[in-house]
């Protein structure tokens, strides 16, 4: 299975480090200019909401698959005492450490495959922050909720904060798309367990670039929420929303006829 893991991983790493420098073009907001400003976050209020009932005061964050840090310097701004961001890709964790100087926010970013993560952070974090985007990099879920369970001190909470399954169903938004003559016709099957090679990692301009070939793992939600259970983390609260935090289904969140992103709240026993 490692092997397997490691296969996946390291052909993610290179597609993530390709996609580096297309995000800083193509994404919304310029981030070094946002994290000039003092206490900036982009944390939406759902999210923001769950990390401040956890009481952010004093308390160390850690953030899985963190891409460039922009969630977790967020939550280090709007009140956790320091957070660590782990990722695979070189790329996006030297942005990071960019990001979080600009910001002047105590994040420390350390490059690595989930798999690998060493052992001295074990029991160190009070809360483990893991969003959008991440869970369908992970070839096996009760090996990663294991990760995240070592690294949780006990009491310590977990947020998920995730695009729902659902959305394997659902055709991504194109131009062509007319939700008013919506016939569904699921693009996978919930239970689908083939892995999905995709190439061109560049969801927020959808440009095509020569990309290599990257690996996803698609979860039900059953399976997520047994895989955190399996782990010894108490499951607290699910909640499901019509939202489209995955920046492809706006369609579907105008119509709010379904269920497009979950949080998954956890303490560890
Ligand atoms: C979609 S991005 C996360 C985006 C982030 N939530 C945000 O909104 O900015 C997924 C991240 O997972 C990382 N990743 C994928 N597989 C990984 C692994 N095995 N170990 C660590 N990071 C991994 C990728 O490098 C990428 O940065």
């Amino acid at each position: 299975m490692l092997t397997d893991w490691k296969r996946y991983s390291s052909a993610n790493r290179a597609a993530w480090n390709e996609v580096a420098a297309i995000h800083k073009k193509t994404r919304p907001r310029d981030l070094h200019q946002f994290f000039t400003e003092p206490g900036a976050s982009l944390l939406d209020p759902t999210e923001t909401a769950i990390l401040e009932s956890f009481g952010l005061a004093g308390k160390r964050i850690a953030q899985l698959c963190c891409n460039n840090g922009r969630e977790l310097i967020s939550a280090v701004n709007i009140g956790a005492l320091a957070g660590t961001g782990f990722d695979i890709s070189d790329e996006f964790i030297r942005e990071g450490r960019e990001l979080a100087k600009i910001a002047n926010a105590d994040c420390e970013f350390v490059c690595a495959d989930i798999i690998d993560i060493p052992e001295i952070y074990n029991s160190s974090f009070d809360i483990v922050y893991i969003t959008i985007g991440a869970l369908s990099w992970i070839p096996d879920l009760d090996t990663y909720f294991g990760i995240v369970s070592r690294l949780l001190k006990p009491g310590g909470n977990l947020l998920v904060y995730e695009h729902h399954p659902v959305t394997y169903l659902l055709p991504f938004e194109d131009k062509d798309f007319s939700p008013g003559g919506l016939i569904l016709k699921p693009e996978y099957s919930y239970f689908n367990k083939e892995i999905i090679e995709g190439q061109g990692l560049d969801y927020f301009g959808f440009s095509e670039y020569d990309a290599s070939k990257n690996y996803e793992f698609q979860h039900t939600l059953g399976e997520i929420v047994n895989s955190v259970i399996h782990a010894g983390i108490e499951l607290l609260e699910l909640n499901e929303y019509p939202y489209d935090i995955a920046n492809g289904f706006k369609w579907a969140e105008d119509l709010g006829m379904f269920p497009l992103s979950y949080t998954l709240v956890g303490r560890k026993k």
